[in-house]
């Protein structure tokens, strides 16, 4: 068994995940790449390989339990182990509450929370078996301070703090920690359409005077999956150009 540690990434086919991705195969890692739609992530395989880089592709929708947890099962054994696993796919449905239907809750939670505990389910046993495991689940500022709009999503987020914090007690003793990341205000397609007076309110909130590239995420997501930070658990790290400092 080879001692490339394997990280399995969801939501890789663009954006943050993307970014993420890259940045593992970067390090060394060997990339699962996640996410509905085969090609972007065959065309990121390509990349990433051309990069000197190491990647395959589990493509499925993680709303879909079971075809969620047999990607990544397939993919720990493939390599036998799983060491990384990233949860950052993720969706809005915005509306103010009055307006909100359950669908776009329903759609909200499915799709950016009980994936989750899907995820980590599958990965438990892999990972506890190598004695080995870093998860990180990506928040966001509005599950830390709210966001009108957003309750589904903030609510969705917020309630990953507390999953991750309880794994990360219970697979700790099995060389597993568990952490969250919360990205403020990115550059992706899911912010790109947010009127101009939005993105220079969110820039005049936070210190750093700009809003978040999705390799200021990607960093992130490099240290916190990395051997050394085997001390660091049940932690949820915003990433947001100070605009939260909470
Ligand atoms: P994006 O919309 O650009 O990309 C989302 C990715 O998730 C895509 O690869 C998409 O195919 C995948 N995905 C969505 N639903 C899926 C499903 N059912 N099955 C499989 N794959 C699915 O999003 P972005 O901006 O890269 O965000 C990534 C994560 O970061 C999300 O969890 C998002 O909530 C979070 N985030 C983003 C922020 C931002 O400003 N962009 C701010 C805070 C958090």
């Amino acid at each position: 068994m080879s001692d490339q540690r394997i990280a399995f990434i969801t939501g890789a086919s663009r954006g943050i995940g993307r970014a993420i991705a890259t940045r593992l195969a970067a390090d060394g890692r060997h990339a699962v790449l996640c996410s509905r739609s085969q090609a972007p992530l065959n065309d990121l395989k390509s990349e990433i390989e051309a990069n000197a880089g190491s990647a395959s592709v589990q493509a499925c929708d993680i709303s879909d339990s079971a075809a969620f947890a047999k990607a990544i099962e397939s993919a720990a054994s493939e390599h036998g182990r799983l060491d990384i696993l990233v949860n950052n796919a993720g969706i809005t449905r915005d509306n103010l509450i009055l307006r909100m239907t359950d669908e776009e809750w329903d759609d909200v939670i499915s799709t950016n929370l009980k994936s989750v505990f899907v995820a980590c389910r599958a990965a438990a046993r892999p990972m506890m078996k190598g004695k080995f495991g870093r998860v990180v689940n990506i928040a966001s500022t509005s599950g830390l301070v709210g966001n009108a709009g957003q309750a589904n999503y903030a609510a969705a987020k917020s309630a990953l703090t507390g999953f991750t914090k309880s794994i990360a007690r219970e697979l700790g003793a099995k060389g597993v920690t568990a952490n969250v990341v919360a990205p403020g205000f990115i550059n992706t397609d899911m912010t790109k359409n947010l009127p101009e007076q939005v993105v220079e309110h969110v820039k005049s909130l936070c210190s750093t005077k700009r809003l978040g590239e999705p390799e200021d995420i990607a960093a992130a997501v490099a240290y916190v999956t990395s051997d050394d930070a085997g001390f660091l658990t049940g932690q949820t790290i915003a990433v947001d150009g100070g605009m939260t400092m909470c």
